[in-house]
């Protein structure tokens, strides 16, 4: 299993314009429910491309993004010149012991070795640190659902896949409270590329042979231009929930 899953987890370097390109934010409201008043230095662990970092520096504080990958940290780096950035993993940040306030984690908790990352997170956080984690799920019979439900088919999604896993995981509970969670929802303005390319990012996707990501991707394409909910418009709404999750590290 954890073989399948760094191999998963590797898969995001070679499809970082895509991904930047297509998948969506979170809800705002979310990052307000984790974060607590007094805090001013945030990790940013598996930042990817930013798109958690950019709505934390909108917010003004001070961050430093973690990613294991160059080329999603090229993304970041490009949109977001100020933030301080490091390649490390969420095993081996390469921080200094009780350097920041909170620790947020944007659709990369599954990608984590636990429970080292448990671990490794407790030793950055100061006592009583903050740990929000962030997640998009589709509306259930949703345009988003439909479209995602027919590529994991055909992507021949493995059992073992980690982003099927995890969702009720807490942390190691020596080290931090219990995970309290809370839903936003949350809406992403597309056009039908960006609807192939949302499909195009997903770690299966980005994974399978040429040819038969070009089928996949032709039927997605197909599927899109003739959904009634979409009717040829050149732009549309995708509905997600944006699950939240947070829990403190304990003194
Ligand atoms: C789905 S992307 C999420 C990126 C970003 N946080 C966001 O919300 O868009 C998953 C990210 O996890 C990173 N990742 C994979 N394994 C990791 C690990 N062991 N530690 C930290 N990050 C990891 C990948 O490089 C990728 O950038």
């Amino acid at each position: 299993v954890d073989d399948v899953r760094e191999h998963y987890a590797k898969t995001f370097d070679r499809a970082a314009e895509l991904y930047e390109r297509a998948r969506p934010s979170y809800a705002s409201g979310a990052i307000d429910w984790i974060v607590p008043a007094g805090v001013t230095r945030v990790l940013d662990l598996g930042a990817g491309t930013g798109k958690v970092t950019e709505r934390l520096v909108g917010r003004g504080y001070e961050v430093v993004a973690v990613d294991p990958s160059p080329n999603m940290l090229a993304q970041l780096r490009a949109k977001l010149p100020e933030v301080e950035v490091h390649v490390g993993t969420a095993e081996a940040t390469g921080l200094a012991d009780g350097s920041v306030d909170a620790v947020l984690v944007g659709s990369a908790f599954h990608w984590f070795r636990r429970p080292d990352a448990d671990h490794e997170i407790a030793r950055v956080l100061r006592p009583h640190g903050r740990v929000g984690i962030l997640g998009n799920s589709r509306e259930p019979d949703s345009l988003t659902a439909r479209l995602l439900a027919r590529a994991a088919a055909h992507g021949g999604i493995d059992r073992d896949h980690p982003a099927r896993r995890d969702r009720d995981q807490q942390l190691d509970p020596a080290l931090f409270t219990s995970l309290e969670q809370a839903g936003f929802p949350y809406t992403q303005t597309v056009t039908p590329d960006q609807v192939v390319e949302l499909v195009a990012s997903r770690s299966y996707v980005i994974d399978l042979p040429d040819a038969e990501r070009a089928t996949l991707l032709g039927e997605v394409r197909r599927l899109v231009d003739t959904d009634p909910d979409v009717g040829g418009r050149a732009e549309f709404e995708l509905s997600y929930v944006t699950r939240a999750r947070r829990c403190e590290r304990r003194a």
